[in-house]
């Protein structure tokens, strides 16, 4: 098979293609320990088997039992296509319409051997963020999308298509729902057998909706970590001759290679996988690497006495790495390390995400596979001697934070002394990146937003960087309060340093933190410019789920939530659902993107721009309920109120004069193209108003009431407003603040 059109004209089966098996020369996924019993394996086969008919299942049957038995899983590696994995130009794909051939795009991006991690088991990052469970829903879903047209929605369940539906022009194209299991049945040891099953998927955060795009992603705000903790933890702007230990060079880890070197300080990165330390080195965003820890403390005493900018990666345990620098510390008085985090896959760390330092990497890999309850005993001392480590550094001038990958709280559920005394069950001794070192961005609707231009053409690449780097210019020059400003000036310095860097691994992709108000002008430009033909192909808008409303993750994005909510999901789910009716191209629903299966819930959203009216419209409409709904959140008001945010917003108390919706206001406010959107009618906090498709009208539940204003601001309804406006209300229906944001 040597075509795009090949590979969309079905499964391959007459005649079937050869089973080649796992390939050499490309890292591979460890082996998953389901633990099903006979009666589930029989399941598992049963389920792998229906995508095939009747014919060819007596053959296929003993090589996916097979698969089973040795990988945990049936990947139906005979099904792997041979076409080179890549990101091809939108043209190329065979379409009825193009926003199919836009997901094609991205698909094909996330299984790309350059960019993703295992994949021939199609897994994308973090260890198992699966694009799919298996190849038979690849080749399905390639199908379905080259015959997709304008009135069909295409749906996913983890992997598998349902099909095509009567839909419309206006609607999203497809719609993903990755892992979403009752809550109950929400535990690591049912994902592992569901898994194996074939009747769900953990899609991380991106890899499951289509829009990784590389280590790139985390480049941006890796950076802005590490610059920000030094300015908090070591007070200094210029991190010359400051060193930062972490670990995990994989598929989001790798990023922090790149940004100590963008950053100017000593990276020192610990990796056990040679393959994903080589791949890193080869790409040149790790700049040189051992695997002795005497020359590893060595070359970084030197660098450090030079104060010369290095990303050194130690090929070995970071256990080892801590250690030593604690027995450098204790032996000679001198601390080496500045500033520390750990990026394994601690999400799930018995799985291969995390290597116990008492085994050698392979030695590891086969004991995880059979003997999992002695391998999860293993890792939970490693993370216990990891953070003793840490503690005992930690006691000088050295600062250590959580980077997002539930290190800390796996390292409490071992056991290791992680705790804080007297805090909220969802903070430990050593901060989250997010709230403490980031600084409350969200609340101010910054967040990782990013495009594709899906002509694959770095030409259009580099006029999209010099469009975003315009708009975020004009909107300085415009006037912008002060914290805002900061954010533009820091993107524009980092589109800059992108481009100069070569961070491109795949699609053309770029990504900035901007705000609403960015994100929309940014979309507008760029649509204008598809229009006028200089970009000469669409161009997808997206995001990390990791966003101002993408995810509630009471370890990470929303740990700062202090109404007590933190442990409730209604704002990715609105985020998918609103996303989804506003314009979105695809929108995606995730179960543990980030920290790990059952740990969060995503949403996120695809939007192809073609440089028509209707993508315009769609775009100013999605992005903007896509961000107000995370900075309306009860969390950035109460975050508002909190004297540690120093934002400049008016408010007025209207409890006074706004009156409850009488059934009058109702009618009218339902002939405007406005939507009134719900958290929980029960906590009786509405969201406000936000834009919406004029088919859409409002709906009130019975019990509630809302206040109905005009913005006191700039004089029009919430709905023309063109900042978000977050309304809080009592439980007694009386209007607490109106908040212009
Ligand atoms: N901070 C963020 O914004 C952010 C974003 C995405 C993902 N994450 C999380 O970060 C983690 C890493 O993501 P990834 O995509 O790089 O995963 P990955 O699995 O591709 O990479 C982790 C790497 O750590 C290595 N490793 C594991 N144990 C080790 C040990 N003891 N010593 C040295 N190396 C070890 C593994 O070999 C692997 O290469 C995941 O939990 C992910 O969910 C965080």
């Amino acid at each position: 098979m040597s075509s795009l059109q090949a590979l969309c004209s079905g499964l391959p089966l007459r005649p079937l293609p050869e089973n080649q098996g796992r390939w050499a020369g490309v890292p591979h996924a460890p082996v998953r320990t389901p633990g099903l019993s006979p009666a589930e394996e029989q399941l598992a086969l049963r389920n792998a088997l229906r995508y095939f008919p009747p014919d060819v299942q007596e053959l296929l049957a003993p090589e996916f039992a097979q698969e089973l038995r040795l990988y945990g899983h049936i990947y139906m590696y005979r099904f792997c296509p041979h076409i080179e994995m890549r990101a091809y130009p939108i043209e190329q794909y065979p379409c009825r319409t193009r926003a199919a051939a836009a997901i094609m795009h991205m698909i094909m991006n996330n299984l790309d051997p350059a960019v993703a991690q295992f994949p021939q088991e199609l897994v994308t990052y973090g260890g198992n963020g699966q694009v799919f469970s298996n190849w038979a829903q690849f080749w399905l879903m390639m199908s379905y999308l080259s015959q997709m047209t304008e009135e069909q929605t295409l749906v996913m369940y983890s992997g598998h298509s349902l099909g095509l539906f009567p839909s419309s022009p206006g609607a999203p194209r497809l719609v993903i729902t990755n892992g979403m299991v009752i809550p109950n049945y929400s535990s690591r040891t049912e994902y592992e057998k569901l898994f194996a099953i074939g009747v769900t998927m953990y899609g991380q955060m991106t890899a499951g909706s289509y829009c990784y795009i590389g280590p790139q992603g985390i480049v941006h705000g890796t950076v802005l970590t590490v610059l920000n903790a030094g300015r908090r933890y070591l007070g200094v702007e210029d991190l010359a001759g400051k060193v930062f230990v972490t670990s995990g060079l994989g598929g989001m880890s790798g990023a922090q290679a790149k940004a100590a070197a963008i950053v100017g300080c000593i990276g020192v990165i610990a990796e056990v996988d040679k393959a994903a330390l080589m791949k890193r080195h080869q790409q040149g965003w790790l700049m040189e690497v051992t695997d002795s820890l005497d020359k590893c403390i060595e070359r970084l005493r030197e660098a450090r006495r030079k104060k010369e900018v290095l990303s050194l990666g130690y090929h070995g345990n970071v256990v080892d790495l801590w250690e030593r620098l604690v027995h450098e510390l204790d032996t000679t008085g001198e601390l080496l390390v500045d500033l520390g985090s750990d990026q394994t896959s601690c999400h799930n760390p018995f799985n291969g995400g995390y290597y116990p330092v008492q085994l050698g990497f392979s030695e590891a890999q086969s004991l995880m596979a059979s003997d999992p309850a002695t391998f999860k005993g293993l890792v939970q001392e490693s993370l216990r001697r990891q953070v003793s480590a840490i503690n005992r550094l930690a006691k000088e001038n050295f600062f250590f934070w959580d980077y997002g990958n539930a290190f800390l709280l796996e390292a409490q559920r071992a056991g290791a002394d992680v705790e804080k005394k007297g805090a909220k069950r969802t903070e430990f001794r050593y901060p989250s990146y997010v709230q403490h070192i980031m600084g409350d961005i969200f609340s101010q609707g910054f967040g990782p937003f990013r495009w594709v231009c899906t002509s694959g053409d770095p030409q259009d690449l580099a006029v999209t960087d010099q469009l975003a780097t315009s708009v975020l210019e004009e909107a300085i020059a415009g006037g912008v309060n002060p914290a805002v400003k900061l954010q533009y000036v820091d993107n524009i310095r980092w589109i800059r340093e992108a481009a100069k860097h070569q961070l491109v691994v795949g699609s053309q992709a770029r990504i900035l933190y901007s705000d609403q108000k960015g994100r929309v002008a940014i979309a507008v430009a760029f649509n204008q410019a598809i229009a006028q033909g200089k970009i000469k192909a669409p161009v997808v808008l997206s995001r990390d789920h990791h966003d101002v409303s993408g995810t509630d993750s009471p370890f990470r994005e929303t740990s700062n939530i202090y109404d007590g909510s933190a442990f409730c999901a209604d704002m990715a789910v609105q985020n998918f659902v609103g996303d989804a009716f506003r314009g979105a191209t695809w929108v995606a629903l995730h179960n543990g993107g980030g920290v790990g299966w059952g740990e969060v819930i995503n949403g996120g959203f695809g939007l192809m721009l073609d440089g028509t009216q209707e993508a315009e419209q769609k775009a100013k409409m999605m992005l903007s309920w896509d961000v107000s709904n995370g900075v309306s959140h009860p969390k950035p008001l109460l975050c508002l109120l909190s004297p540690l945010v120093a934002l400049p917003l008016p408010t007025a108390d209207l409890s006074q004069s706004s009156a409850p919706f009488t059934s009058e206001m109702v009618r009218t406010l339902s002939c405007r193209p406005a939507h009134l959107c719900l958290f929980s009618s029960a906590a009786h906090i509405s969201l406000g108003l936000f834009p919406e498709a004029p088919s859409h009208r409002l709906a009130l539940p019975s019990s509630s009431a809302f206040v109905h204003t005009e913005c006191p601001w700039c004089q029009t309804l919430p709905s023309q407003c063109s900042t978000p406006i977050a309304i809080a209300e009592r439980p007694s229906f009386k209007p607490l603040s109106f908040y212009h944001l």
